[in-house]
């Protein structure tokens, strides 16, 4: 696992989308797993940036988001869904027949996601995922206890989760108690993964995640048993990270065929 300790969320966001870019340039048809909340924002915003300025071509780019509420219509706009095409597809230009959200509103919903694992097999699996983590360790929804063999499936938010996003909606209990995520053997067959995290609160979930046991208590620590899994954090992100030196140190001294040091990169 390299960890990256980055000056601030910002710059998170453009170390993480530099690493994406570099996925894209190479092949114009990467298939990206696309995760939603606060933490990947700056990544969006800074491909972005890089196609309104011609450097970046999303069109041929296929995607597939982590995971979506269960029960929530389609067009609320908080659906992971309406999510997506307002923070991905439209400002990086995508095409929206290439980009897939788990059905939460399927009536046959293991059907669902039984459909949903077999469009990423057609894909050719996910070349670069895009991960944040819940205060609580989980990644997409898997929530503690996960198993590290699970596959896409219907899980229930834990109410921290819950309470966690409940900042998006009107009120605590408009919060959906149902979601349907990628599994953690799903997220690990992706052939490399980045993971974001920015500000103190999440501190502690970080330090388990790199450090701490592999265990489902903290699903975050799957990411060790992955062959290329890139975590990108700020200071405050990394104040509990025992090793915090050793991997400045490394970042600093990264081989160039390593360098990946700029979203032109
Ligand atoms: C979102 C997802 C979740 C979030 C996590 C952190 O698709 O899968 O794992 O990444 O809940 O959320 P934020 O970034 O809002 O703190």
């Amino acid at each position: 696992m390299q960890v990256v300790i980055a000056d601030g969320p910002e710059e998170v966001g453009r170390i993480a989308a530099a690493k994406l870019a570099q996925a894209v340039r190479r092949r114009p048809g990467a298939v990206l797993g696309l995760a939603t909340g606060s933490s990947p924002l700056a990544i969006y915003r800074e491909l972005a940036v890089g196609r309104r300025e011609g450097r970046l071509d999303f069109s041929a780019v296929r995607a597939f988001a982590l995971d979506e509420y269960v029960g929530l219509p389609l067009e609320h706009p908080q659906s992971y869904h309406s999510v997506i095409r307002r923070e991905v597809v439209l400002p990086l230009g995508m095409d929206p027949a290439l980009v897939h959200v788990p059905d939460g509103s399927a009536e046959d919903l293991p059907g669902a996601c039984a459909a949903y694992e077999r469009l990423i097999r057609e894909a050719g699996g996910i070349d670069v995922q895009i991960l944040g983590i819940g205060r609580n360790g989980h990644i997409g929804f898997n929530e503690p206890t996960s198993s590290f063999a699970s596959r896409t499936r219907i899980k229930t938010l834990a109410p921290r989760t819950r309470a966690d996003n409940a900042r998006f909606f009107d009120s605590p209990e408009e919060v959906p108690t149902h979601c349907l995520t990628q599994g953690l053997a799903t997220i690990l067959e992706a052939r490399q993964l980045v993971l974001v995290a920015q500000g103190e609160a999440k501190a502690d979930a970080v330090a388990r995640m790199v450090e701490g046991p592999l265990t489902s208590m903290c699903p975050g620590s799957a990411l060790q048993l992955h062959p290329d899994a890139t975590v990108v954090v700020d200071e405050a992100a990394a104040s509990r990270l025992e090793l915090a030196d050793y991997y400045r140190y490394t970042f600093e001294h990264l081989p160039s065929w390593q360098r990946y040091d700029g979203a032109d990169g």
